[in-house]
């Protein structure tokens, strides 16, 4: 697909490096992210053998490979080759045939129109608000009508004069149960585009979704919506 040279370039890194070799072999130690939890999420979210699903910013195939699994068909996308790598290494371990990688970001990967659910854990926050909103745009015209995201990002919850008091909180937090340093936290912070968790709403309401739930703990966001027929 050819864009316009104001489109914005999904395809680079912002903030933390997701190209870098070190990063990505250290990730999931880091991150401590549960294939179980991901699992009854997916079987929470309805998916079943008739689902096709995608996996946006999937980074090292956790959860997509937990969606292949139990769902027909899987798209994994990121924008990082690397993190594809370890993604499909971990399918191939698993023997999975059903899912197919995807070098491509929100802005650029084929909104089909034939997905049951997309599900992006983290990554959306790697695009500036302005392209969230065109995102969410791109996640509904891949989506059957019907069709559900669930989304789960670092989204801070209070007013602009709180941000101090959130971000100190998620710091303490982030270096003692994950394996993050406070540079990395503050990296992202920085560097990357977490927003107010009323402006992801508003964007998901605004791109032709009807808000079925939005829960909040600390500084994560998680919304699921449908896309409105
Ligand atoms: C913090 S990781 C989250 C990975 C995984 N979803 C998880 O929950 O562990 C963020 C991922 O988003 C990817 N990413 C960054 N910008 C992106 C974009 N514009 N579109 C899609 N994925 C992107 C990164 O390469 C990285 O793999």
């Amino acid at each position: 697909m050819t864009q316009p040279d104001w489109w914005y370039d999904d395809l680079k890194q912002v903030g933390l490096d997701f190209e870098d070799p070190a990063e990505v072999q250290t990730y999931d130690d880091r991150q401590r992210g549960s294939a179980a939890a991901d699992r009854m999420l997916l079987l929470r979210l309805g998916v079943n053998r008739q689902a096709a699903v995608a996996d946006i910013g999937c980074g090292t195939g956790l959860l997509a490979c937990e969606a292949a699994r139990i769902a027909r068909s899987v798209r994994a996308i990121d924008v990082s080759a690397q993190m594809l790598s370890r993604a499909r290494a971990r399918a191939a371990d698993i023997g999975l045939a059903n899912i197919a990688f995807e070098r491509a970001g929100f802005l650029t990967f084929a909104a089909s129109g034939d997905l049951d659910l997309i599900v992006t854990k983290a990554a959306l926050h790697h695009l500036p608000d302005m392209w969230k909103a065109v995102a969410f745009t791109r996640m509904r015209d891949a989506l059957k009508p019907g069709g559900r995201i669930y989304v789960r990002d670092v989204a801070f919850s209070g007013r602009p004069d709180d941000l101090p008091l959130a971000v100190e909180s998620w710091i303490g937090w982030m270096t003692r149960e994950t394996g993050y340093t406070r540079e990395d936290v503050a990296c992202h912070v920085r560097e990357e585009h977490s927003t107010f968790a009323w402006v992801i709403t508003r964007m998901i309401e605004d791109a032709g979704f009807r808000l079925l739930e939005h829960t909040h703990e600390g500084v994560y966001g998680t919304w699921l919506a449908e896309a409105i027929a």
